[in-house]
Order: structure tokens, then C-alpha cells, then sequence
């Protein structure tokens, strides 16, 4: 393995870190209790759940080393004093939901590539003071992108060198994200590493996405959303493989590299849904085949094999990882009343009113009748 460029005792800044992933990772560094120090900046949009730390802030040791700051990446003010005393910079932050992009496309460029501008401005900055002696570490900025970047792949699977391709608003502001931080390797010489995750599933992701929208329909009797013929392929990566990932490129990352951070489980909608139906309990009666989602990929996959050369492998396996989810799902009940306050009625008849009035039981679907 390489060496870790993350010194023991770092103060890192994670962006996001109220969300599914970015509470992944705060909790798994805090919780090793290695004297490392975290500081989240979030801006708790209806995504963000402060209770994805409770952990953390209720125990005494991992809070003296934890701080929680509210604020947007897009803000240079909040911004510079965090990036200044901070070794290092994960900007886990994104509006991440692609439907949500469909319906409404600008704070994904807000976040994605505004804040993402803003983000590196002050990293530079502090690139800078580094160089001149102003400070005693040159911060590193992590990147935690998408194989939405790729776009679809139908055979073979995506390589760090291809071409970006994306295909929706959300995966275009994440590659447009993506290259800002290249061209600020490449001209300002800023230390980055950008990750490449592939879908990823697990306990406190929003119900909103895929598993969990159909683990809590299904745990409450409600119709399940299907769109099209279902046979879209993914691959399954659990989060705290996703978040181990992330920190691993951190330490161990080439400056101006992206590595994919792949599950290595490809598998369609339909072959997840069936799974998820069996560990709920319930059968395919509620599932419904509704109208497509705009633009579909069609599958994604790729190649994890530039990550693994360093060392790092995924660690969870599907078959174990998704029954431990809807468990999780069926034993946090409150979580998920939380998590559908606010503007969520609005939102899901928005996206789902018109798609279930049109929806059909999947017995009636015939083959190639999407
Ligand atoms: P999430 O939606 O659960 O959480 C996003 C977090 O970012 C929330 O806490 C939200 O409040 C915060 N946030 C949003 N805009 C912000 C802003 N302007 N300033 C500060 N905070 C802001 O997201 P997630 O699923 O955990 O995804 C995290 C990252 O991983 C994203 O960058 C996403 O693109 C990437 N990713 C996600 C997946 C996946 O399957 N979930 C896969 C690959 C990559
Ligand atoms: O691939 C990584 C990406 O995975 C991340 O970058 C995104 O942040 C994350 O949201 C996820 O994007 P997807 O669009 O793949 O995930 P989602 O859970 O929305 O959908 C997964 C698949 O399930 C996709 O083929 C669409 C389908 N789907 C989804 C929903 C929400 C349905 O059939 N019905 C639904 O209601």
C-alpha cells in the first residue's frame, strides 16, 4: 500500500456530512477514536438529518473532536475560515437525487458547481499560504463524484480514462463539478483526488432513492413505483464500503487522479426488487410499472480494478448488506416519519401522482412492453 498522506491528528472538513454517506464516513473516522478531528459544514436541505450524527454528538470523547457548522458550500464567507483551519477537504455536499434534477435542475448547479468553484477558491487560497509559509499543511481537496459521470454503458464496464458522458442534470452538474477540480490540479496545482462511487444503498439514505422508497412503501402496504420494464441495471455498493472508499482515495489517492469506487454487484431493478419484496415480507402484488424516468440509463457499471491496485476492496455483500437495510428501515420508523416531513407530500405526488394513475400490476406487463 501507499503511504497516507493524512497525517494522524488531521482536522478534515466534510461537507455534507448530515447526509447518507457523508454521516457514513463522519461516524466510521470519529468512531475509531484515533484523535482525528472532524468538522461538518451542511446546509441541511430536506436531505440533511442532524440526528445521522447523534452518535457522535452524544458521546463525549468523539464530540470534543467533532464540530457541526450550518451553512452552504456556495457561501465564500463560511467557506474560508473552515478550508483555512482544515487539513484536508471532502465535499461529500450534492443535491443528489436524479428525478429531482429532472424536475428542477438549478440547485444542482448551485451546489454542484457553484459551490464546487467556491470550495476550491478557498482551497487555493490555502494552497497558497501553504507555499509561502503561511500555514503548516497543504490542504487536499477530495471530490466524491458519480458513475453517473460516464453516462450509460451498455457492455464492458467504465474506466477512470473515459469520457465523461452524462445524461441527466444531476450527473451533468457532478461532471461539471468533476472537471473544475481537474482544471484546478492542472492550473493551480492543487492537491485533488476525485471518487467515482457507484449507487449506493444502506441505513439513513433518504426514502427518496430506489431501496429505501421501496423498502418503506413496501413495510407500509403502498405501491411500489417501477419504472418502465424494470431490467435497468446497477451496481450495488453498500455504504460504509462506499464511505471506506472515500477515505481510503484520501490517503492513499495520486494528486489529480479519480479512481472508481465500484460494488461489484450488477444487478437489474427487477432482480433488487424481488430481493427487497423477500426480506420485507411482501410480494410482487404491490409493485406497479409506471411511466419511465426521462433519459434512463440504462446501466451503469465499472471497473474497479485502478482502486484495488492500491489496496482497497469492497467489504459488504449484497446478499447480507440489503436484509441488515430493511431491517434497519423496519426498526427506525421514526427516522423515516422524519425524513417525510416537510415539503415530501408535495414531492411525491409531484413525481408519483400522475406515474400511479397511470401505473399498471407487473403481471400484466408483457416482455419488451416497458
Ligand atoms: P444525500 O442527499 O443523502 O446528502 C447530501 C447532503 O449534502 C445533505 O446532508 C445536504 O443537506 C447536504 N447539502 C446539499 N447541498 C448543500 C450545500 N449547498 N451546502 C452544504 N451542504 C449541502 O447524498 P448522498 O446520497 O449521501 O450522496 C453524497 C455524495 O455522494 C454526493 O456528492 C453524491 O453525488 C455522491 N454519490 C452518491 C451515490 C448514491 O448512490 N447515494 C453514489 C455515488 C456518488
Ligand atoms: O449511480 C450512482 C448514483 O446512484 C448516485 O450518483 C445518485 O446520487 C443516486 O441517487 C443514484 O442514482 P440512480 O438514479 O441510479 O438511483 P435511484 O435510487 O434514483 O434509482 C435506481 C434505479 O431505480 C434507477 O434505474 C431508477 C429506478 N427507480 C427509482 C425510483 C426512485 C424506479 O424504478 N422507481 C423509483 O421510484
Amino acid at each position: 500500500m501507499t503511504t497516507d498522506r493524512i497525517a494522524p491528528g488531521a482536522h478534515l472538513l466534510v461537507t455534507g456530512g448530515a447526509g447518507f454517506i457523508g454521516s457514513q464516513l463522519v461516524r466510521d473516522i470519529l468512531g475509531r477514536r484515533d484523535g482525528t478531528r472532524v468538522t461538518v459544514l451542511d446546509k441541511l436541505t430536506y436531505a440533511g438529518n442532524r440526528s445521522n450524527l447523534e452518535t457522535v454528538e452524544s458521546d463525549p470523547e468523539q464530540s470534543a473532536r467533532f464540530a457541526f457548522v450550518r451553512g452552504d458550500i456556495a457561501d465564500p464567507a463560511a467557506v474560508g475560515p473552515l478550508v483555512a483551519s482544515a487539513d484536508a477537504v471532502i465535499n461529500v455536499a450534492a443535491e443528489t437525487h436524479v428525478d429531482r434534477s429532472i424536475l428542477d435542475p438549478e440547485a444542482f448547479l448551485r451546489t454542484g458547481v457553484i459551490g464546487v468553484h467556491v470550495l476550491l477558491e478557498a482551497v487555493r487560497h490555502d494552497t497558497e499560504r501553504a507555499w509561502a509559509g503561511e500555514r503548516a499543511t497543504t490542504p487536499r481537496f477530495l471530490q466524491v463524484s458519480t458513475d453517473e459521470v460516464y453516462g450509460e454503458i451498455a457492455e464492458g464496464r467504465s474506466v477512470e480514462t473515459d469520457a465523461l458522458a452524462p445524461r441527466s442534470p444531476y450527473a451533468a452538474a457532478k461532471a461539471a463539478g468533476e472537471l473544475l477540480v481537474r482544471a484546478y490540479h492542472v492550473t493551480y496545482g492543487l492537491d485533488v483526488v476525485t471518487t467515482r462511487g457507484s449507487n449506493t444503498y444502506g441505513p439513513h439514505q433518504h426514502p427518496e432513492k430506489l431501496i429505501p422508497l421501496f423498502v418503506t412503501n413496501a413495510l407500509a402496504g403502498m405501491p411500489l413505483p417501477m419504472y418502465g420494464d424494470g431490467m435497468q441495471v446497477r451496481d450495488w455498493l453498500h455504504v460504509s464500503d462506499h464511505a471506506a472508499g472515500i477515505e481510503f482515495a484520501l490517503r492513499h489517492g495520486e494528486p489529480g487522479e479519480a479512481y472508481n469506487v465500484a460494488g461489484g454487484t450488477e444487478l437489474p431493478n427487477r432482480e433488487v426488487i424481488g430481493r427487497l419484496l423477500e426480506a420485507a415480507g411482501r410480494d410482487w402484488s404491490l409493485v406497479r410499472t409506471v411511466p419511465d424516468r426521462p433519459g434512463h440509463d440504462r446501466r451503469y457499471a465499472m471497473d474497479g480494478s485502478k482502486l484495488a491496485a492500491l489496496g482497497w476492496r469492497a467489504r459488504v455483500a449484497f446478499e447480507d448488506g440489503l436484509p441488515a437495510t430493511v431491517a434497519w428501515y423496519r426498526d427506525n420508523p421514526q427516522w423515516v416519519e422524519q425524513a417525510r416531513t416537510g415539503e415530501w407530500d408535495a414531492y411525491y405526488t409531484r413525481q408519483y401522482g400522475d406515474r400511479l394513475a397511470a401505473g399498471r400490476a407487473v403481471d400484466e406487463v408483457v416482455d419488451g412492453d416497458g
